[in-house]
């Protein structure tokens, strides 16, 4: 028998790693033929979903959407053309590359999303695999809605994922996780004496509980939903001790 050189093995391994990376890509993706894509966003913001298997004109394309797992779903897109009797039509648009942007996110906006080409004389053949686009929305609400220095103030940090009520589920499987940061982007922590923060069960809802000093005027506390420890997207909370407070969004 022929002892096999350094280079046959190591061309060995990679068909090996080769397979190994077809194999995970095949799970990745789906055995189910459907591409999936995780888009995360703040409440009030816009958004565009990709369609990832659109062809070079829209008027083949689809747009369904499922708050449940288990609900029939809604036609936001038909072949195209935006549906007028759904609650969000007037926040719709398609975009030049099939792509479904939605203004002004709402917590009910949260779910998932797919895109599918219909094509054919009669349009009842689909073509490829289906787009799915799973939309997390972040919202930050507080407990006090006129604050000032001596009161104590919770503020609730939520993520909304599809399907509804199971969020715990995504973000262990996903690898999601909520943060409250400081100013400086330091992680508010148990430990710091300052502030109560707690978790829901499921992980998917962070309070934040403080009293308010007088130097907190201006202060912006933050809310970050990390994916394997990468932002995704943050609401910031910013401290208006004239009796009135504001908040504003940004998008990583
Ligand atoms: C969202 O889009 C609308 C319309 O294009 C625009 O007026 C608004 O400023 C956008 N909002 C944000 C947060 O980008
Ligand atoms: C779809 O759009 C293309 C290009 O605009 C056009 O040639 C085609 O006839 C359209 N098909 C239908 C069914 O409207
Ligand atoms: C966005 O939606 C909120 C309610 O969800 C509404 O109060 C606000 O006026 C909307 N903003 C725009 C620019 O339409
Ligand atoms: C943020 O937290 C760190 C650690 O507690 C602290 O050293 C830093 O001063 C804080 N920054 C702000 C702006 O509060
Ligand atoms: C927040 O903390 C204050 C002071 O410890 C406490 O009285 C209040 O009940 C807490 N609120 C919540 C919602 O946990």
């Amino acid at each position: 028998m022929k002892r096999k050189t350094g280079k046959e093995k190591m061309a060995d391994e990679c068909h090996l790693c080769l397979l190994g990376l077809i194999f995970l890509s095949s799970l990745l993706t789906g055995i189910s033929g459907v591409d999936e894509t995780h888009v995360f966003i703040s409440s009030g913001e816009n958004v565009s979903l990709p369609c990832n298997n659109a062809l070079p004109d829209c008027n083949s394309t689809t747009w369904n959407y499922n708050r449940f797992r288990d609900s029939a779903a809604v036609e936001l897109i038909a072949l195209g053309i935006k549906k007028k009797d759904t609650e969000s039509h007037e926040r719709l648009s398609l975009g030049s590359d099939c792509s479904l942007n939605i203004n002004n996110i709402t917590t009910e906006d949260y779910g998932s999303y797919i895109c599918q080409q219909w094509t054919g004389v009669n349009r009842n053949q689909k073509l490829g695999s289906d787009a799915r686009v799973y939309l997390h929305v972040l919202h930050v609400s507080s407990s006090q809605t006129e604050i000032s220095a001596g009161l104590s103030v919770t503020l609730f940090c939520q993520l909304y994922s599809y399907p509804r009520g199971s969020c715990g589920d995504l973000i262990r499987s996903e690898g999601i996780q909520l943060f409250w940061v400081n100013q400086t982007g330091v992680k508010l922590t148990r430990s710091d004496s300052r502030y109560q923060i707690s978790s829901s069960s499921d992980y998917c809802i962070i309070t934040l509980n403080t009293t308010l000093l007088n130097e907190d005027d201006n202060r912006e506390w933050r809310c970050e939903v990390t994916q394997r420890d990468q932002v995704k997207t943050s609401v910031t909370y910013t401290v208006k001790s004239s009796g009135e407070k504001t908040s504003h969004q940004s998008v990583c």
